[in-house]
């Protein structure tokens, strides 16, 4: 797989030769005489830097910076300890910062790199399933600040962006399961016949994932290029979000932390229901969906008494409009309406719908 795609005047290489693009990109013109940086969280410094640094000129100085793993580093403090490091290496406003790791590394690297000196060039190099398919690809980067998710942040696209599937070989089990609940979500929301491939299935049922990665970065890339601010269909990306988000909150405040992929799949079975409700949706997509789902994930108990505190969270979200809760709904498999104000009412009875179904399963 060697798939190049243009986003504006931004490039997405994917593949395996997608390193080997890389190297080029130190003999090419624009990028002579610049001072380049390498930003790592502790486990991508181990496992993927030097499998980077192959590809990089031998005498070429590149240091590293490297933070803590984690997104309860996706922070203020760490972006400020990134600047800290450009200015005591005099990095200046020519200077590239190269974001080798996962979702929490090119969120922050993105970040810190479009504040200093008023914006440098970034390069993403995503490590994590969720970095390939969705984090390092449409320049939306950030930090969480006072307790909420990517409050602080700005667009900002990156330079180009290197797909490079071989680092998944050392990415954990249930890393590789977080990501791929971005996949189905991508299989759910864009009129494709991705969602007839991967009904029903398990992640382990597909001798590889390269080509799901491909699918999905061109789904995410076609949908960014059209709408780069999220005015309009980008906001089809947030299915399942507006619940997932919540719950991600909800289990993380409460000490039972899951992925941000488990958590969306969790957003999606509720949203599903929603547009069934709303949109709907067929009884046997719905059913599908949440096979499907249940298949791959599981999560920590939710309990009715739960629900009020779901509620504040999502009344909280970023994407409500005049106080109201605001989602991307599902009218069919492949087609995904947004802007859908939801009454309290169904959002209570979508946590229902969802704890019901946990309990059945067991
Ligand atoms: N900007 C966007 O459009 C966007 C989209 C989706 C998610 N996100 C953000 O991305 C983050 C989630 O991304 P993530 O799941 O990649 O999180 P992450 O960066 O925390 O990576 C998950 C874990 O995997 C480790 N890891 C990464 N690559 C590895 C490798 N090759 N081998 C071994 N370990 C490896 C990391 O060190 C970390 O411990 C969240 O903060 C989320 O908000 C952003």
């Amino acid at each position: 797989m060697y798939k190049q795609i243009k986003l504006q005047e931004h490039h997405i290489i994917a593949g395996i030769d997608s390193l080997s693009v890389f190297q080029a990109l130190f003999d090419s013109g624009d990028y002579e005489n610049r001072s380049f940086f390498i930003l790592v969280d502790e486990n991508t410094e181990k496992l993927c830097l030097n499998k980077l640094k192959q590809y990089i000129p031998a005498g070429k100085k590149t240091p590293v910076i490297s933070i803590p793993a984690g997104e309860q580093n996706k922070t203020m403090e760490t972006a400020e300890k990134i600047w800290q490091f450009l200015t005591l290496h005099h990095a200046d406003r020519g200077s590239v910062l190269i974001n080798l790791g996962g979702g929490v590394t090119t969120d922050i690297g993105g970040f810190a790199a479009s504040a200093y000196k008023r914006g440098i060039s970034f390069i993403n190099i995503p490590t994590s399933l969720m970095g390939m398919v969705d984090a390092a690809i449409g320049g939306k980067t950030g930090v969480n600040f006072n307790g909420l998710k990517n409050i602080v942040g700005v667009f900002s696209q990156p330079d180009s962006i290197y797909i490079f599937p071989g680092f998944l070989e050392t990415l954990p089990e249930q890393e590789l399961k977080s990501g791929y609940a971005e996949i189905v979500k991508y299989a759910l929301i864009n009129e494709n016949n991705l969602w007839e491939v991967m009904k029903n299935k398990r992640i382990n049922d597909f001798d590889t994932l390269e080509d799901l990665i491909a699918f999905s970065v061109l789904i995410k890339a076609e949908i960014v290029e059209q709408d780069p601010e999220e005015v309009g269909i980008r906001k089809t990306l947030n299915f399942g979000h507006t619940f997932g988000h919540a719950l991600e909150s909800f289990w993380h405040k409460n000490e039972r932390a899951i992925s941000h992929g488990a958590a969306i799949a969790a957003g999606m079975i509720c949203e599903s229901y929603l547009s069934s409700k709303i949109n709907n949706l067929t009884d046997e997509a719905l059913k599908d969906i949440q096979t499907t789902i249940n298949k791959n994930y599981s999560w920590p108990s939710l309990r009715k008494e739960d629900i009020p505190e779901l509620i504040h969270i999502m009344l909280n979200d970023k994407k409500n409009q005049n106080a109201k809760v605001n989602c991307s709904l599902l009218e069919e498999p492949g087609q995904c309406r947004y802007d859908q104000l939801i009454p309290e009412e169904l959002l209570k009875e979508a946590l229902n719908h969802f704890i019901n179904e946990q309990t059945n399963n067991q």
